[in-house]
């Protein structure tokens, strides 16, 4: 395998997300946002770690760029935080946050690093929680207001944007499960949340287009190969149930197919907080569809599941290897869940904008010699081009993620970097993955 096979245009890239790396909490003027919040809060995150510094990419932004450069990248996705532009989430706008990103664009931009900003990436500021965040339907004109500012003040650099990354993600775990920011839990704070981050996700590619219409517009999903536990017919129709949950809730109301609560009637509830227009309001034509993707799921029935009769036979019951998150290692996921979403007509592009594993790396005299990740990657890598090579429309594929990094309610253990950091010191150490993405990529 080389980086031929893919194409002259297929873009290679790494992906990261504002609060993740930044620190940086309220610098410059930055209001907190729902994560700052959340995880400050005493057993929120595994061994009380936050964010408060996490990367430093607010400070020393400039030695990670180098390093993305050293590494033949030549794309590099992030997300603005909104609070950092906006500390309340409302206007008026905080100039030294805006010239935060100008500063982070510019240093791609001077090192031949194409930037591909994501406008929310879960850090909601807490002043709009505080309003109802995702469950009031005033967050689209608060969402499109954002989207405004951004689009004005980086639209004559940014050739590439995403909306939102994992909708399913931020509700599910933020709204319903409770065990994401802002901790929210039921149906009642879900479907509302489902519906109004859809409604701004179009809203939010709508106002782009408008102010940005030479640039490519994209937005990314969450999705998992899913795999009924037996053959049995009741282990189907569960496996059914959580793939409509997992994989199309979000992208079929985008690609105006509207939401699939016909085989999945526990959907109906979102219907609720629709509108008289909302169906229209609900699409928009993205350029691409960005899909992040980790691991395969295994789903049994289950009576005792509310609403969903479905459960997931978790991996470590599987006797199949895992990763940190406790995940299967499964890197061959990615290509039928690829086939599944080039299945759709709507979906003009598909770039993979999510993809990685996390390990207990180890440093052995200044040396982290990952294999395991390296494996996964190509393995991933491989797996794209076969998708490709039949056909599919995929045109791009980023790591998850350059450096190790907060990684939300697990704090700082699962480690998910091509370049590893310490902590205490900041150190970066690049990692054996890191130099065979580097050699693989590189021109
Ligand atoms: C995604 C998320 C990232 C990262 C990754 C690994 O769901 O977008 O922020 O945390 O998973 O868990």
């Amino acid at each position: 395998m080389n980086k031929e096979l893919f194409g002259a245009d297929f873009k290679w890239g790494v992906s990261t997300a504002a609060f993740q790396i930044e620190g940086g909490c309220d610098a410059e003027g930055k209001g907190p946002s729902i994560w700052d919040i959340f995880s400050n809060i005493k057993g929120k995150i595994k061994d009380g770690h936050h964010a408060n510094t996490a990367c430093d990419f607010y400070n020393i932004y400039e030695r990670d760029l180098d390093l993305v450069q050293s590494l033949h990248i030549p794309n590099f996705r992030f997300s603005i935080a909104w609070s950092r532009i906006m500390p309340t989430g409302l206007k008026p706008v905080n100039q030294k946050g805006l010239d935060y990103y100008d500063r982070v664009i510019d240093g791609c931009l001077e090192r031949g690093i194409e930037p591909w900003p994501t406008l929310y990436h879960w850090d909601l500021p807490h002043a709009l929680e505080l309003k109802g965040g995702w469950t009031n339907r005033d967050v689209v004109n608060w969402f499109s207001d954002f989207t405004e500012v951004c689009a004005k003040q980086y639209g004559d650099r940014i050739k590439h944007w995403m909306v939102m990354n994992e909708p399913m993600v931020f509700t599910g775990a933020g709204y319903f499960l409770g065990l994401h920011a802002p901790g929210r839990t039921g149906l009642k704070n879900f479907f509302p949340a489902i519906h109004h981050a859809v409604l701004s996700m179009a809203e939010g590619g709508r106002v782009l287009r408008k102010l940005c219409p030479q640039a490519e517009i994209g937005t990314t999903f969450s999705c998992s190969h899913v795999e009924p536990y037996s053959q049995r017919a009741w282990d189907k129709s569960a496996a059914n149930r959580a793939d409509i949950l997992f994989n199309r809730l979000f992208i079929e109301p985008i690609l105006g197919l509207g939401y699939p609560d016909k085989e999945l009637s526990l959907l109906k509830g979102i219907r609720k907080y629709m509108l008289p227009g909302d169906e229209d309001k609900m699409s928009f034509d993205f350029d691409f569809i960005g899909i992040q993707t980790y691991t395969r799921e295994v789903i049994r029935f289950s009576l005792l599941t509310p609403y969903l009769h479905a459960k997931l036979v978790k991996a470590e019951n599987r006797d199949v290897p895992l990763t940190s998150m406790k995940w299967e290692v499964y890197p061959e996921g990615i290509y039928p869940i690829i086939k599944k979403y080039d299945a759709y007509p709507q979906i003009k592009k598909i770039y993979i904008t999510e993809n990685g594993s996390a390990f207990p790396d180890a440093v052995v005299q200044g040396h982290v010699d990952d294999q395991e990740r390296l494996a996964y990657l190509e393995t991933s890598i491989e797996q794209v081009l076969k998708a490709k090579n039949e056909g599919c429309k995929v045109e791009g594929y980023f790591v998850w993620t350059l450096t190790d990094n907060f990684e939300w309610a697990e704090g700082y253990h699962p480690r998910f970097g091509l370049v590893h950091v310490d902590f205490d010191t900041q150190e970066r150490i690049i990692k054996s993955s890191g130099k065979w993405y580097a050699d693989f990529i590189k021109p």
